[in-house]
């Protein structure tokens, strides 16, 4: 594996087919910097192409998942540098990941460190988690998709709150308004997470991807236009072994056997 030194990887679960990311900048809080942001997508470009990965995992420490992009790093950009080298570009790398990514947050999820967790497909906190997007209060706005992303999790005035306020929010209010999918004790976060994990590698990967991509639909299209998406997608299960086997099970009385054929 390469050697990374922003975050660390691990292979987890009792199949092993779990891929864990944990961002690994503890003193600035996993403050997001280009290098970390490189190295991240890195590792999950590599889950995704590892047929033992069923899903991945992304998750920090107890202070912080991350606490935003990093200050220090991007304080003397212009806007000619960003534009010239992309600036944040890299970050659609983990919302191109085909299999499910999942965000475990305990501590601060700020800034790129909430819209991190956003790109991921099911967000998990742990209860002293905390959400928010201060850009506002140091003169900029959300640049990963704060803007977009959120009022689709939560709605057009709560984003807005959030935004211009740059007020934290915490982990069960994050769940109330569906930012949030699950909360739970600081110490069962990353085991359930992963259980979670685990329980969705039960699957057929194939289509679980094609589950992952249907539902994608509803954020990029018309509901007309998503429907059509699914129905075609629906049918195209027919296509497969694995569809064919889960409904053999099922008649059968015994479990699947998926190949991801
Ligand atoms: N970038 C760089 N360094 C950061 C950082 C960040 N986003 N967040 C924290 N750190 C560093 C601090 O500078 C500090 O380093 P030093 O010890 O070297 O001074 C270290 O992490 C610990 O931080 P604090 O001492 O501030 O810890 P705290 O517990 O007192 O406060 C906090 C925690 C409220 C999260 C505070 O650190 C904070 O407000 N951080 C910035 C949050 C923020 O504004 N995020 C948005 C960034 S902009 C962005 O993300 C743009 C985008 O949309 C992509």
């Amino acid at each position: 594996a390469p050697a990374y030194e922003n975050i660390k990887i691990d292979v987890v679960g009792s199949k092993s087919n779990v891929g864990l990311i944990q961002l690994n900048r503890p003193k600035a809080l996993n403050a997001l910097c280009g290098p970390l942001f490189k190295e991240l997508g890195q590792a999950v470009r590599d889950f995704d192409a590892n047929d033992k990965i069923a899903a991945i995992v992304i998750t920090g420490n107890e202070k912080a998942f991350a606490a935003g992009a990093d200050i220090k790093e991007m304080q003397n950009n212009t806007y000619s540098s960003n534009v010239r080298n992309g600036f944040l570009k890299d970050w659609e790398d983990v919302s191109n990941c085909g299999k499910p990514v999942i965000a475990a947050v305990n501590g601060f999820a700020l800034g790129g460190g909430c819209e991190l967790a956003m790109l991921c497909d099911i967000i998990y906190a742990g209860e002293k988690a905390k959400f928010g997007q201060p850009e506002i209060n140091i003169g900029t706005i959300p640049g990963a998709g704060g803007t977009q992303r959120l009022p689709r999790y939560v709605g057009k005035s709560k984003a807005m709150e959030i935004v211009l306020t740059g007020n934290f929010i915490d982990a069960h209010e994050a769940e109330k308004m569906g930012l949030v999918s699950r909360v739970f004790p600081v110490e069962k976060l990353l085991e359930e997470t992963i259980k979670l994990a685990e329980r969705i590698g039960t699957h057929s990967p194939l289509i679980v991807k094609l589950a992952k991509q249907a539902v994608n639909q509803a954020y990029e299209t018309t509901l007309r236009s998503g429907l059509q998406y699914e129905k075609s997608a629906f049918y195209g299960t027919f296509a497969t072994e694995d569809r064919k086997e889960g409904m053999t099970a099922f008649v059968e009385k015994r479990p699947p056997a998926f190949k991801n054929e």
